[in-house]
């Protein structure tokens, strides 16, 4: 099960069906999604959010393969602005973000980030964490070089917005 988490800025609140009329709000918009795997559908359908959490993303919370929270601004925690989540798959995806573009460049990802992987290695005790992430998409690459990531190789990857060059970037655990 995902547990709450939090870092100075934020609450990591655990997924819940009753966030999908805030995420239904927030999500879809080029600027979020275009970057995004092409499992994600666009245009967004109206029940896009509630099928999503409902079908994929809480089946996948209880069966142990995943761990999925919404982001919170500990000065506003009623509000939705943003998702991360962590996947056991060996397809180089170990882990996703989305953030309400409000609140971009502010290094709240980063934050978000750095708690979710601290939970991959300390809690979950997964020996590496892997993730791809499209090479036009600076803002993500640099979050992963922040942590202290490497970038182990190149390919292409489908996306929302078509076939891209796409980095696998991992971090192994101390
Ligand atoms: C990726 C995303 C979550 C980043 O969130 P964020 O809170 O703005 O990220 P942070 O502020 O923690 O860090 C972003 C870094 O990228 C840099 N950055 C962001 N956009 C940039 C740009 N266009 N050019 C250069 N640097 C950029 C920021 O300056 C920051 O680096 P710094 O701390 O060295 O200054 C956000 O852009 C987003 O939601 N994008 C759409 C969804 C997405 O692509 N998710 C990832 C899929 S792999």
């Amino acid at each position: 099960m995902t547990p709450p988490l939090e870092t100075p800025r934020l609450f990591l609140r655990p997924l819940e069906l009753s966030d999908a009329p805030q995420i239904q709000r927030i999500f879809p918009r080029w600027e979020i999604v275009r970057h995004l795997a092409a499992r994600v559908p666009w245009p967004y359908p109206p029940d896009g959010a509630l099928s999503f959490i409902r079908d994929v993303a809480l089946p996948a919370v209880a069966r142990g393969e995943a761990w999925n929270w919404t982001l919170r601004l500990k000065s506003d925690p009623a509000r939705i602005i943003g998702g991360i989540d962590l996947r056991k798959t060996d397809n180089h995806d170990n882990r996703g973000f989305w953030l309400d573009p409000a609140f971009h460049r502010r290094g709240l990802m980063t934050e978000a980030a750095d708690a979710a992987t601290a939970f991959w290695f300390d809690v979950l005790h997964f020996p590496v964490l892997r993730t791809s992430k499209a090479v036009a998409n600076v803002a993500s690459r640099r979050i992963s070089e922040k942590q202290g990531m490497r970038m182990i190789g190149v390919t292409e990857r489908d996306y929302v917005s078509g076939r891209q060059p796409s980095e696998v970037w991992e971090i192994t655990g101390a």
